[in-house]
């Protein structure tokens, strides 16, 4: 049996630690494209994770590119190209340069690797998905944002460090877009199958679900120029794998909605179910009032962008 194929399209901080990810999980062979300009780069750092092979002994191979040629072939796409935000930027603030960056890479996308499972990441994220769909026509099962992934990761995180326990036994969701209106479904988050409500008081949740949909800012502050990459990458190597293992876990994703919770022809965070077919499922979730309205809010907003993305 051949080897799977992933390509990363933008090989920068996510890009470059996607690459490793991969390797370290041996997932796949990896190509990592970028310009022209930052061929070398890509190459470099294509080289220098082969070089780490060695001590644990990770038999794939990594390549870097320029050219669209290479990613022929790939079972799946992580795209990353494009800027990321810098201290005192929303998300929305990328969205003319990242959109223009979307519409070429989508037309090669479409044009060399017309069969692949395609993981977008790059910001606005749920207006840069669904511009990929649009420039692509690709179907929605094989097109999904990854935000709601990173997103519960961190609700998961917090809920862990404010409990002390492990963050393997924390389990939550959240829905809506990527932008501070997400909404932490605080009510459905368990800690070792005991509900997190039980656990952890009441101003304290409000305050980690505070925290969790300004998580991305709180880090873009700190690092100073640049947004968050580990993260970012290790939760879309989360989807990889449910895709290319058919694991059909069950990740909150930026999935393109036709009535589930009552939107209509937006990528937006819900919980899919990813597996060999891609997005194969929305599960929709009973959610009460104020959960409703929430959703409203977020769901107002990302509609907002993607209006001005004009697709
Ligand atoms: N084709 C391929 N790669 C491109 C293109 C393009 N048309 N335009 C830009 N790139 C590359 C850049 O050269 C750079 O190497 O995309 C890479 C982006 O890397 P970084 O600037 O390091 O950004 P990163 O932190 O990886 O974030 C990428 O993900 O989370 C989002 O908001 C973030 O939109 C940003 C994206």
């Amino acid at each position: 049996m051949s080897r799977r194929k992933i390509a990363l399209i933008g090989g920068g901080q996510i890009g470059g630690i996607l690459a490793l990810i991969a390797t370290q999980k041996e997932l796949g062979d990896v190509v990592i494209l970028d310009i022209p300009d930052f061929e070398n780069p890509v190459k470099g750092k294509a080289l220098d994770i082969m070089e780490l092979r060695p001590h644990d002994g990770y038999d794939v191979n990594i390549t870097g590119t320029s050219n669209y040629e290479d990613i022929a072939g790939a079972d799946v796409i992580v795209i990353t190209a494009g800027v990321p935000r810098k201290p005192g930027m929303s998300r929305d603030d990328l969205l003319d340069i990242n959109l223009k960056i979307i519409k070429n890479v989508a037309e090669n996308v479409k044009k060399y690797a017309p069969d692949a499972f395609v993981i977008v990441v790059s910001n606005p994220l749920d207006a840069i998905v669904y511009a990929f769909y649009k420039a692509s026509g690709f179907p929605k099962n094989r097109i999904v944002g990854m935000a709601g992934a990173l997103d519960s990761g961190r609700f998961r995180a917090f809920l862990a460090m404010e409990t002390g326990y492990s963050v393997q036994d924390v389990q939550c969701l959240v829905l809506g877009g990527h932008g501070d209106e997400m909404v932490p479904l605080t009510r459905l988050a368990t800690i070792g199958g005991v509900p997190a409500t039980e656990l952890v008081s009441p101003e304290r949740l409000a305050e980690i679900e505070k925290r969790t949909r300004m998580a991305g800012g709180e880090i873009v502050k700190l690092l100073g120029n640049g947004s968050a990459f580990f993260s970012p990458a290790q939760s879309a190597m989360e989807m990889v794998e449910s895709f290319l293992n058919d694991k059909k876990r069950i990740i909150p994703s930026a999935a393109l909605c036709e009535g589930e919770y009552g939107i209509n022809g937006l990528f937006i965070g819900v919980p899919t179910v990813i597996g060999a077919g891609g997005i194969e499922k929305i599960l929709e979730v009973k959610l009460n009032d104020a959960e409703i309205a929430a959703l409203k809010v977020t769901v107002e907003h990302v509609s907002a962008v993607v209006a001005e993305t004009g697709l």
